[in-house]
């Protein structure tokens, strides 16, 4: 069975835009391939510690497990769901992949250039960072995984590292996912999705952004998010269309639109172009986020912590037996066992 695999950190709540852009897409597909393939959703804790965390860590991955489950993720056994350090493969292997990697490659991705500004006082983590999430992906052979379009330089250091790997010890070791445009289209996008901020549509929504009403959060009040659709950033041209380079902020309010109701992108676009009354975008955006967080909000409050630990006593034996089994792998084409 192929596998699909994503994680999202748990620093804190998430956004509306974690939440389209990775979470629910994810849940989208586990549920409509869970049959034919194996669905492995991890929360990639190491990767917290890179930087603050908003709160109790144990607390924010016990919640971002329990996200999955409100978003509406249906349980089988192909459906895997575990911690990233209760699995010690994928440190392990970091190390490994450490020493196939150029600092040449691994200084070219954006997110590091972003988070460390080129200052020397920045943890070594962050320039780890997509290491080890290539380690995450290749310890389970995964060809299939669901993320914004923030992380798509990630996914194609990782194929470049597999294929390297795989080329020096001239053995299909580890399998290569496969390109971010294959990835767009079994996501079923038409694109990479990235939700932007509401007040800076130019930019991504972040849950580090300081402006309370940049971003929503899953914890929102629906009201209040309402509110800070309706006062979203959008321009005076005065006309909808779907333009994210001229019209972001319109761009912006259609993209959320469509993800939230499960409609084609293309069909809500079509509703609205041409349309010139911003204000009735803006209140059926406003309601439809509203109706959706009301939803998940209550889904959530359903949900125990001990139903939680019980799936991840069950995904962490399951994820160390594969993961070790393919460290082993790695560890011997070096000839370290
Ligand atoms: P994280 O927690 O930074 O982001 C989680 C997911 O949310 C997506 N995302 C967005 N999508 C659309 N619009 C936005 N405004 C937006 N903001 C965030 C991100 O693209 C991501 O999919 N590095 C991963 C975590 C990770 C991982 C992995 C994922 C570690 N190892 C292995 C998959 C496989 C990340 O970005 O997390």
């Amino acid at each position: 069975m192929k596998t699909i695999l994503t994680g999202i950190r748990s620093n804190s709540a998430l956004t509306l835009g974690n939440y389209l852009g990775a979470l629910l897409p994810m849940v989208r597909l586990a549920n409509k391939h869970s049959d034919e393939y194996q669905i492995n959703i991890f929360v990639p804790d190491l990767h917290s510690i890179i930087s603050d965390v908003d709160g109790d860590l144990q607390k924010n991955i016990i919640r971002t497990i329990k996200y999955y489950l409100a978003a509406g993720l249906k349980l089988n056994e192909n459906v895997h769901i575990y911690r990233q350090s209760h699995i010690p493969a994928h440190s392990e292997l970091c190390w490994i992949l450490d020493c196939v990697a150029t600092m040449g490659e691994t200084s070219r991705m954006i997110q590091y250039k972003e988070k460390s500004k080129g200052q020397e006082s920045c943890n070594v983590g962050i320039f780890n960072y997509p290491i080890l999430m290539a380690a995450d992906i290749l310890l389970y052979d995964a060809e299939y995984i669901p993320l914004g379009e923030d992380q798509f330089q990630h996914i194609e250091l990782t194929r470049n590292l597999a294929m390297r790997f795989n080329h020096r010890f001239g053995a299909e070791i580890f399998t290569v996912p496969v390109s971010t445009a294959e990835q767009v289209k079994f996501m079923g996008v038409s694109d990479g999705i990235r939700i932007r901020d509401l007040l800076n549509p130019e930019k991504k929504m972040s849950k580090s952004t300081v402006a309370e009403n940049s971003k929503i959060m899953l914890d929102d009040e629906p009201a209040k998010a309402a509110k800070k659709i309706m006062s979203a950033t959008t321009d005076s041209i005065g006309k909808i269309k779907f333009d994210m380079w001229g019209q972001p902020g319109i761009s912006n309010l259609l993209q959320i639109e469509a993800l939230v109701t499960d409609a084609p992108l293309q069909d809500v676009i079509a509703t609205w172009a041409g349309q010139t009354r911003y204000g009735d975008l803006k209140k059926k955006v406003a309601e439809s986020v509203s109706e959706m967080l009301t939803i998940f909000q209550a889904e959530l409050a359903k949900i125990s912590d001990e139903r939680v630990y019980e799936l991840l006593e069950d995904g962490e034996e399951y994820a160390n037996r594969v993961a070790n089994a393919k460290l082993l792998e790695a560890q011997r084409a070096f000839g370290l066992r």
